[in-house]
């Protein structure tokens, strides 16, 4: 099994959603070995949902989740909002630590509302130094500098970081970091589960060419 996680990060507008999963859905080609992860902003789920129903292997997530339940918190999208749309969450990405000054308390707890509510975190580590917590079956690594730049790991380097890592044989481990068309097939090649693609999946043809 191949997993193809997309990030569209804070972009697109309906107009743009709905142009890109017409696109997508026009030529996609389901295959039994691979799963699509569709992680639009929050606004876009409830219309995503509708659009991706009776299409095989496309399933949705979120880029985030809260790391309350639900409660007086202004603001927060809870795990319990997103159960019924979503079945994955990216959590601890880059640019939340970064940006939002998530930390791994933070991260842990967001991690056990995904659980609570039946949701698989896919949880973003940057190198060695960031905690894989025991729960965790999805991990995405993607080294900081990698990301948005173009400048992608090499695969093989890629495959040696993993090695290292010594994860449990059924943790699912995936790469992320200015992956294109081009530079995809090396990463699957080398034993590497899936990938996360930011940029080049904003167009539904360069995605589709990277999901092959
Ligand atoms: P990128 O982003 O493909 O634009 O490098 C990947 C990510 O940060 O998820």
């Amino acid at each position: 099994m191949k997993y193809f996680v997309v990030n569209w990060k804070a972009n697109k507008n309906l107009t743009e959603v709905n142009y890109w999963i017409n696109v997508f859905l026009k030529k996609y080609r389901p295959k039994n070995d691979i799963k699509v992860i569709i992680c639009p902003p929050y606004p876009f789920l409830s219309f995503l949902s509708k659009k991706i129903k009776g299409y095989p292997n496309i399933f949705l997530g979120t880029q985030d989740i809260s790391q309350f339940d639900n409660g007086p918190f202004t603001g927060e999208v809870t795990a319990s909002m997103i159960a019924d749309l979503a079945k994955y969450t990216i959590v601890g990405h880059s640019e939340r630590r970064q940006y939002f000054l998530e930390d791994e308390s933070i991260i842990e707890k967001k991690i056990k509302q995904a659980i609570k509510y039946k949701i698989e975190p896919i949880l973003c580590i940057r190198n060695n130094q960031d905690k894989i917590f025991d729960e965790i079956k999805i991990v995405a690594y993607e080294p900081v500098f990698a990301i948005g730049s173009g400048d992608n790991e090499p695969p093989e380097q890629v495959f040696q970081f993993k090695n290292r890592l010594n994860l449990p044989n059924k943790v699912i481990f995936l790469y992320g970091g200015s992956v294109n068309e081009f530079n995809a097939k090396d990463y699957l090649k080398e034993g590497i589960d899936g990938l996360l693609i930011g940029t080049a999946s904003l167009n539904p043809i360069q995605l589709l060419k990277i999901i092959g």
